[in-house]
């Protein structure tokens, strides 16, 4: 079993996902086994204004731990990821990362505020 941590800087509680990534889609937004769609089937929100089709950076987060374990970015997401407030080393775009080892130990910070490249603003990710 996979597992990932999410961790909210809105102060919300931790949450810890045990899944299987074979047993991916979990729901039907972003790649299968993304982390958007692993946090979506297990009842945890993510912001993701494009509906996880990589037009926006509403579902950015950190990844802590684990970032070699996940799917490469593509130059799409790469370009994205460049207008994501609060960019980082290990920033991706969740509905575009996907976890794809199923002993991966993924550990990600959700930001506080996003910015919907949609044109809505800047909106709270809790
Ligand atoms: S949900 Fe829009 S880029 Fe991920």
């Amino acid at each position: 079993m996979a597992t990932i941590r999410v961790i909210f800087e809105s102060g919300e509680p931790e949450r810890l996902i045990q899944f299987d990534p074979l047993k991916a889609p979990f729901q039907h937004d972003g790649l299968p086994g993304s982390i958007l769609d692993v946090l979506l089937g297990h009842g945890v929100r993510l912001e993701h204004a494009c509906g996880g089709n990589c037009a926006c950076t509403t579902c950015h987060v950190f990844v802590k731990r684990g970032f070699e374990e996940l799917s490469e970015a593509a130059e799409q997401e790469e370009d994205l990821l460049d207008k994501a407030p609060g960019l980082t080393m290990t920033s991706r775009l969740g509905c575009q990362a996907v976890i794809e080892d199923q002993s991966a130990e993924i550990v990600v910070v959700v930001p506080r505020f996003t910015v919907n490249q949609l044109g809505e603003g800047v909106r709270l990710a809790s």
